[in-house]
């Protein structure tokens, strides 16, 4: 079990740091009461898992596993269904089949599933013709619908969040330990697939890993799986203090953990180094992940790692890189760099979604295929020049036949957006996106590969 005890540390310790993002509770005393409530309710996930994660991040820093992280931008209390989960969990299984043929390992698959319920916005007011009421800030916080009541923050919604990703955790876990062929399953979208260049390949792939899991399920019994497919790990942003602070608990050996989720991230306008947020991050035993953009300053960074890391333990920090298709090339370099000469343990993880957003003239947020395709390539290429490892990839995305993102193969141009928008907040990838994307990531790995494998 990792040993993270910072002396000067404790789970409200925060709460004398500035709070970018704070939510504005009416009622002190019904906030009180909401989280006391919480407090007493048991964890979500176990140390134990949260600490095997770790061991699989230290491993991809070494560039020996792989993190595909995924899922929806806001998850909506409205979507905790069998069907929508379970095609969320097989999206993220099949994905990383083809991805695991592309870059030639071991992948570990973290969903931003079951808490991923509470957003940081850059405007926190939103105005409709003369009315101004605060912007929707996540389910677990107010409702999406333009009202005055709806827009009010209620406390309880932090209890239905817990409930709802309890709900959702129960539901994936009982996925992964049923029929493990249904994991594989892809129904809806298959013929979306077909294009795809190396749909051949993740077909074989698939009957390759429906034969061994047999297999294994003939000799080991039903638990065993290969590659690790029943492991499947939680993420949310960690924006709302509260509610990570009341699931925060401390283990037999006095480290505390996060036990929402296995792995929480600070969003990249709370990432600043004496926020609130990197405060209570600086505590937990999780591991955990920042979200840098081009704002952020590589001595900041350094700094950041520092506070963050103050062990240098392998396995605790991943960055979380979203700098846009335009800029990835004028600020990465530098920032591997200055981590390089700092000394400092780090996972990179490229995020191509969060720095190519854009409003068409109809106002509706979107982000352009290309564009992100072109960061993720672009992440891949400068890593390999720095003589560095890109470990992971984090994508929004959805298995519902959206068209929020332009482009692509499945060609969604603008004026079709408002057709098939259901994203509460950021434009998401479709399937035949997701497999696109990860399909075209063919030469620069390939190249990268290549390299790395004829170093001594
Ligand atoms: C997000 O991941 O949904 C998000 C808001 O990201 P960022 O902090 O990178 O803007
Ligand atoms: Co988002």
């Amino acid at each position: 079990m990792s040993n993270h005890k910072p002396a000067d540390w404790n789970p409200n310790s925060w709460q004398d740091k500035p709070v970018s993002q704070q939510i504005n509770y009416g009622d002190q005393e019904a906030l009180e009461d909401a989280i006391k409530e919480l407090r007493q309710l048991p964890p979500l996930v176990s140390a134990i898992e949260v600490d095997n994660l770790k061991a699989q991040i230290a491993l991809a820093q070494e560039g020996k596993q792989f993190i595909l992280q995924g899922g929806d931008c806001a998850e909506s209390f409205a979507d905790c269904n069998a069907d929508s989960i379970s095609q969320k969990v097989r999206l993220l299984v099949n994905l990383s089949l083809l991805l695991a043929q592309k870059v030639n390992k071991p992948i570990t698959r973290v969903g931003r599933i079951a808490g991923q319920y509470a957003k940081p916005r850059s405007q926190l007011m939103e105005t409709k013709l003369d009315e101004s009421l605060p912007s929707y800030r996540g389910d677990l916080v107010n409702h999406v619908h333009f009202s005055e009541s709806a827009r009010t923050p209620d406390p309880q919604r932090m209890l239905q969040g817990y409930s709802y990703a309890s709900l959702t955790l129960n539901y994936i876990r009982a996925m992964l330990e049923s029929d493990l062929n249904e994991l594989f399953q892809l129904d809806s979208e298959t013929q979306a697939l077909r294009n795809l260049k190396q749909a051949e390949e993740l077909h074989q792939s698939i009957r390759q890993y429906q034969q061994m899991a047999q297999m294994f399920h003939r000799v080991n019994g039903a638990q065993a799986t290969p590659q690790g497919l029943k492991e499947f790990y939680t993420s949310h942003e960690a924006l709302h203090l509260h509610y990570e602070q009341a699931l925060t608990r401390q283990s037999a050996n006095g480290n505390w953990y996060n036990l929402s989720a296995h792995f929480p991230w600070v969003g990249m306008r709370t990432a600043s180094a004496n926020s609130a947020h990197v405060e209570y991050m600086r505590g937990i035993a999780n591991p955990v992940a920042i979200k840098i953009g081009p704002k952020m300053a590589s001595e900041q960074l350094v700094n950041l790692c520092q506070t963050l890391n103050p062990n240098n333990e392998a396995g605790r920090l991943t960055l979380i890189h979203r700098f846009g298709h335009k800029e990835i090339q004028a600020k990465l370099p530098a920032m591997i760099q200055a981590i390089k000469r700092a000394g400092v343990k780090v996972l990179w993880c490229c995020d191509p979604m969060h720095g190519n957003g854009r409003l068409t003239n109809q106002g509706i947020k979107t982000r352009e295929f290309e564009h992100i395709q072109s960061e993720l390539t672009q992440a891949f290429g400068i890593h390999q020049q720095e003589d560095s490892i890109l470990g992971g990839i984090h994508l929004e995305m959805t298995a519902e036949a959206v068209m929020e993102c332009t482009g692509s193969s499945y060609q969604v141009n603008e004026s079709e957006l408002s057709q098939a928008y259901t994203s509460l907040v950021d434009p998401r990838l479709n399937m035949s996106q997701a497999f696109e994307l990860i399909d075209s990531l063919d030469t620069s790995i390939q190249n990268s590969l290549q390299i790395c494998q004829t170093k001594p």
